[in-house]
């Protein structure tokens, strides 16, 4: 029952390591069980999310052990079941690769509905349109996606959203298919093309990943390998804005630029200075803040991950920004904690009006979610007072050592385990 305490008002100054990409991490580490041997993969994030995949895995019998702080090697020979019981697969959304894993290593797999999903909000239907394209077949009973095929054969597949979790389902269930498939209006995200990389350094014959056609040529056998996850585009984009919230000068080290044109591009145009190394990037305040509209649209676009984020930053710029969430129904229930922070904001449907105060002032709030919490943490960092974040294991799923990063650049937060009691009397 942890919480952040906060002390507003640090200007954040000097260097944060950005850590490996969590959805590239929740992505690759399930691809490993396509394997017929073990792989070791670095620059793997040690946060919440990657350790409950790695415990389903090992639940499931594959043997997983940290060799390092980044690197996993991950034996996928052991495996003794396709059924992924563990209940912490129903509270992760990105369990739902297992299906596609599974799907591709031994035609079966019994996967439970992802974490706090239904087909009503958080659809799963294009992966099984894809898994059924490719002839399996599949049913859902008590929570359980059951999954299977008598043999899986290439098939063309539209995907009729651009959507992230289907294009990398199909991929993994496709790429020991027998002949090619294809998928059209595919997504585009850097971890997609970070885990088509990482199959074909296994021997897989993928093309076309980070385009909207991707063809995959099935193949027999992919063998072990070790390998390296891109770094996270989402975690050098928060550290990006929590440096400019508190007009400071943050440098992203460990990243890679391209995956962070569209958050450079509207950090440029509120008036930020962005300075682009080989494999950093530095933004400086350069005395202002100004509106700017925001969609957020599939890769290319403004990354939906990072709308919590940077609405955060406009309620403390000048004047009135709009921002346009077009990729999830109901991405701005965040937006009430941030107005008990004195944020002045209206939201309608899709869309947020951010009208910029002065400053934004203590208070207690929670972290709703994974990107909510990230979006509380800059508010704290920028406002006056000292803020007190509850329900961080949300924070913990996808930042890894968040306190001493923010640290390092001079912010002053603190973890304090509160009494049960206390947090109960607090609700
Ligand atoms: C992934 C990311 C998440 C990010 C999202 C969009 C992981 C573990 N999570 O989620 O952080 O916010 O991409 O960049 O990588 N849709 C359907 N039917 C489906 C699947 C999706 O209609 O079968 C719709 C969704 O309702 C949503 C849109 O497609 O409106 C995009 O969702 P999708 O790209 O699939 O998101 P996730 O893969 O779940």
């Amino acid at each position: 029952m942890d919480k952040f305490f906060i002390s507003g008002g640090q200007q954040l100054q000097g260097e944060v390591r950005i850590s490996g990409a969590k959805n590239a991490a929740l992505a690759i580490i399930p691809a490993v069980l396509l394997s017929d041997d073990a792989c070791r993969i670095e620059n793997v994030p040690n946060i919440t999310d990657v350790r409950a995949m790695i415990r389903i895995l090992r639940d499931m019998g594959a043997n997983v052990r940290w060799m390092n702080r980044s690197t996993l090697l991950v034996d996928p020979c052991p495996l003794g079941t396709y059924v992924a019981s563990d209940e912490l697969a129903g509270q992760m959304r990105g369990s739902y690769y297992l299906m596609g894993a599974m799907l591709g290593r031994c035609h079966h797999a019994v996967v439970p509905m992802p974490g706090g999903c239904n087909f009503g909000v958080r659809p799963i239907d294009l992966h099984l349109k894809g898994f059924s394209a490719l002839g399996a077949s599949y049913s859902l009973e008590g929570g359980m996606v059951n999954v299977s095929a008598t043999e899986l054969h290439g098939s063309s597949i539209y995907l009729d959203v651009v959507s992230v979790g289907a294009t990398i389902n199909i991929m993994l269930a496709a790429v020991k298919a027998d002949g090619m498939t294809v998928i059209e209006n595919a997504a585009k995200e850097p971890h997609i093309v970070d885990l088509a990389n990482f199959l074909n350094s296994m021997g897989a014959d993928i093309r076309g990943a980070g385009t909207d056609v991707i063809k995959v040529h099935g193949v027999e056998h992919l063998h072990g390998v070790t390998y390296s996850i891109i770094p996270d585009q989402i975690e050098a984009g928060t550290y990006m804005v929590a440096g400019a919230a508190t007009h400071g000068d943050v440098t992203v080290t460990n990243v890679i630029p391209k995956h962070l044109e569209s958050i450079m591009a509207k950090l440029e145009e509120m008036g930020l200075e962005i300075t682009e190394f080989d494999e950093a990037v530095r933004v400086r305040y350069a005395g202002k803040l100004n509106k700017c509209n925001i969609k957020t649209m599939p890769h290319p676009g403004f990354p939906t991950d990072m709308q919590p984020q940077i609405t955060t930053l406009l309620s403390i710029a000048n004047g009135t920004s709009i921002v346009n969430e077009s990729v999830w129904d109901n991405r701005f229930r965040y937006v009430d904690e941030l107005k008990r922070m004195g944020a002045q904001i209206s939201v309608n449907g899709k869309l947020a009006v951010v009208e910029g105060v002065d400053h934004l002032t203590a208070a207690p709030v929670k972290a709703t979610d994974l990107r909510a919490g990230a979006a509380m943490i800059i508010a704290a960092l920028a406002a006056q007072g000292t803020t007190e974040i509850s329900q961080i294991r949300n924070i913990e799923r996808g930042y890894e050592n968040v306190v001493e990063k923010l640290q390092k650049i001079g912010a002053d937060i603190r973890r304090v385990t509160v009494q049960k009691d206390e947090e109960a009397q607090a609700v």
